[in-house]
């Protein structure tokens, strides 16, 4: 979903995220809760205040059923569909709670004997409003109040949840708490991220961002490994996130400053939201047409109506490491000449490798196979995460203090 106008997906922003960004340069994030960090990061707290009732098959056998529904399939398929996402939904046995009373955004919501009342709306879509709820005990959630009332995020995010359980993704993806359908929405139910999105962090630290300040190497390569690690994980499993930008990205604390990754090569500091776009390539394996009008991160092929695969999460790649490179959006060139989308301008600082950088731009933008480009992937996040790495004891630290600063821990 988006907040872009449709028409308008040359125009690298739309008039209204344009406008909430400003919104969030000038008012700044929710301040940090040390109790909501912690609910915020366990999964086991909220998995036992579930109300859906799971008894699944497991993956790889819902797998293999799908495909076969789906291997009939000719051509380029749609894979928002809503055939293709009802197949899907059928096959997977998730139980949803569905209430006949309409849901109005004022109600409290109670889970599982915890009730929860309406504070305040957090961001809007076009196609869903968030609100942060609060518990008379302490402790927030976010409410998502879906107008379509059809479950596909909270499918789509068991289905992900499962698959990168035990892996170094398996805290920076959303964590469930519940679903109902409603009449006339669907409602459901996270824990509340507290510390902003990373668009809001860009948006904060464009100043420096904008004159290519050398203090904020380190912030760049950080985050750079944190997202292309994400998707080598994601791409991994087969599972496209369909959304990939940096307003759905919840910012976390960050563990371990002196290496990009924790413990066992742990993403840090980052958690993905915002799933409802994403796609199971697991059960198809040919091309998909469609487009998502997400402005400023549609790839070549879909603004040229090319068939496509994993290329709408890399050009979104390329699209969020220009935002944390340069703290805005990408002019790009949908060249009508060749096949090559390249960007109009761009200046690497110089504190970075000049030589490699437009090479990771061309490569993310232009990836022309409909293989699983994990590999290619791989080698940027290690490259990454070595140049962090590489630097200094008292660059970290500085990153580490205004990190800090920006959370308010
Ligand atoms: N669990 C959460 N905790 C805190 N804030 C959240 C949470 N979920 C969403 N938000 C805020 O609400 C915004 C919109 O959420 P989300 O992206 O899920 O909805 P959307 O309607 O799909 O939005 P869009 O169309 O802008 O992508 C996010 O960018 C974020 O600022
Ligand atoms: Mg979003």
């Amino acid at each position: 979903m988006s907040l872009a106008n449709k028409n308008e997906f040359q125009n690298p922003m739309s008039e209204t995220q344009r406008i909430r960004s400003e919104q969030e340069m000038t008012f700044g994030f929710a301040k940090v809760d040390p109790t909501i960090i912690m609910l915020a990061g366990k999964t086991t707290d909220f998995n036992s205040m579930k109300t859906g009732v799971f008894e699944p098959p497991s993956a790889s056998t819902r797998c293999v059923r799908l495909s076969r529904s789906v291997a009939e399939a000719k051509g380029p398929l749609n894979p928002w569909s809503k055939q293709f996402v009802d197949m899907q939904m059928d096959e997977m046995d998730i139980e949803i709670e569905s209430k006949d009373t309409k849901f109005l955004p004022k109600m409290s919501v109670s889970v599982q004997g915890h009730e929860f009342k309406h504070q305040e709306m957090v961001g809007e879509g076009n196609f869903a409003k968030v609100y942060r709820y609060e518990s008379a005990t302490g402790g927030d959630v976010a409410v998502k109040v879906q107008k379509e009332s059809e479950p596909w995020e909270y499918a789509i995010l068991t289905e992900v949840q499962e698959l990168l359980n035990g892996t170094c993704a398996e805290e920076s993806v959303l964590k469930l708490i519940s679903f109902t359908k409603y009449p006339n929405c669907g409602v459901m139910v996270t824990p509340y991220y507290v510390n902003g999105t990373l668009l809001s962090l860009c948006a904060q630290a464009k100043p420096l961002l904008a004159t290519r300040a050398v203090s904020m190497k380190p912030f760049i390569l950080f985050f750079a490994a944190q997202l292309t690690a994400l998707l080598v994980e994601l791409h991994g499993k087969d599972i496209i996130h369909g959304d990939f930008k940096p307003d759905n990205i919840m910012l976390l604390p960050i563990d371990n400053f002196d290496s990009a990754f924790g413990d066992k090569g742990k993403i840090q500091g980052v958690c993905m939201i915002d799933w409802g776009r994403s796609i199971n390539c697991r059960v198809y394996s040919g091309a998909f047409k469609g487009k998502c009008y997400t402005s400023g991160f549609m790839c070549g092929e879909m603004v040229k109506n090319e068939p496509w695969r994993f290329q709408v999460d890399l050009y979104a790649l390329a699209m969020s490491l220009h935002i944390i490179m340069f703290g805005d959006y990408a002019k790009v060139n949908h060249s009508a000449v060749s096949t090559d989308t390249t960007l109009s301008s761009l200046t690497i600082p110089r504190h970075f490798e000049r030589r490699v950088w437009p090479e990771i731009f061309n490569s993310l933008m232009n990836y022309q196979s409909l293989e699983n480009p994990v590999n290619m992937l791989r080698e940027k996040r290690d490259y990454f995460a070595q140049e962090y790495n590489a630097l200094t004891k008292r660059e970290k630290e500085n990153f580490q203090d205004h990190y800090k600063r920006h959370l308010d821990l």
